[in-house]
């Protein structure tokens, strides 16, 4: 039986309250891995969260939340201080944190394209560049961004989240050039199509989501356990000779 183990592992998921973060938590929690998942607190969604972390904590998986800003360079050297402080190493980010409003490009302000660049991009930049020497320091480390279909297809609807998300791409290909050799494993998942609160908010009413599937060739939604089972391949032994990769989990829908 071929089986994902992360276990002795730890692994840091940005975002990871709810959706697909949520899924990738799940994932690596169930294959062994010790994992801190950051949120921004908002009471809205703590019941939800209490759920799952209450779920997982029942099977025995290790899971922690923290609230932390994704905006903020200092929250990420805190978080990831404390990690290594509370469990001697950080193996495994996953940059996932994302925000998108359609909106025209002519109505984008300077103001809201900042804001949009800095959730999307520079909160990526900000848990790199924490997780780094942790990594580097143990001569391994894997880096998983959550990127988008928009990198392709030029969809979702935002000037800015299509631009964060192609800048993820340059810096997954920086990374794999200049660290690589020194054993951090850097790749791409571009999710689309996924059934989140994200997706939700675009595609509320179910005529419009229905619409959203007759376009998807499998034939459904995916979930975030499409793209929490594939994080944790990636983070996992298996993945040790894919790097620099984009891999797109769309069901097929942004090429056919
Ligand atoms: N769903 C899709 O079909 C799809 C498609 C392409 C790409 N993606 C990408 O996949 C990633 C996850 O998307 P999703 O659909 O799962 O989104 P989601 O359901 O809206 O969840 C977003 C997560 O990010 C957290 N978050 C947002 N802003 C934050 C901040 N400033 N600091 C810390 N945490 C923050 C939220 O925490 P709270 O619970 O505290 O709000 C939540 O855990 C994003 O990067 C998105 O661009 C999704």
């Amino acid at each position: 039986m071929l089986t994902i183990d992360l276990s002795g592992s730890v692994a840091l998921v940005t975002g990871g309250s709810r959706g697909i973060g949520a899924g990738i938590v799940e994932a690596f929690a169930r294959a062994g891995a010790t994992v801190v998942l950051t949120h921004t607190g908002n009471p809205r969604y703590a019941d939800r969260l209490g759920a799952m972390l209450g779920e997982l904590r029942d099977k025995g998986c290790h899971v922690e939340a923290a609230v932390a800003d994704a905006c903020s360079p200092d929250a990420a050297d805190r978080l990831v201080r404390q990690i290594v402080d509370s469990h001697g190493r950080l193996d495994v980010m996953v940059a996932n944190v994302g925000q998108n409003l359609a909106r025209p490009a002519e109505e984008t302000t300077a103001e809201s394209w900042r804001h949009f660049i800095d959730v999307n991009l520079s909160s990526a930049f900000h848990a790199v560049r924490a997780a780094l020497p942790a990594m580097l320091g143990a001569g391994r480390g894997r880096i998983l961004f959550i990127g988008s279909s928009v990198v392709f297809d030029g969809g979702g609807g935002a000037i800015d989240y299509a631009a964060a998300k192609a800048g993820m791409v340059g810096m997954m290909r920086y990374l794999t050039r200049n660290y690589a050799r020194r054993g951090i494993n850097s790749n791409v998942i571009h999710p689309a199509v996924i059934e989140t609160d994200l997706l939700d908010e675009r595609y509320g009413n179910p005529q419009d989501k229905q619409k959203l599937v007759d376009r998807v060739p499998v034939g459904r939604l995916g979930q975030p356990a499409d793209i929490g089972n594939l994080a944790a391949y990636l983070a996992s032994s298996h993945g040790d000779f894919i790097c620099g990769q984009e891999i797109l989990v769309d069901g097929g829908r942004t090429f056919y």
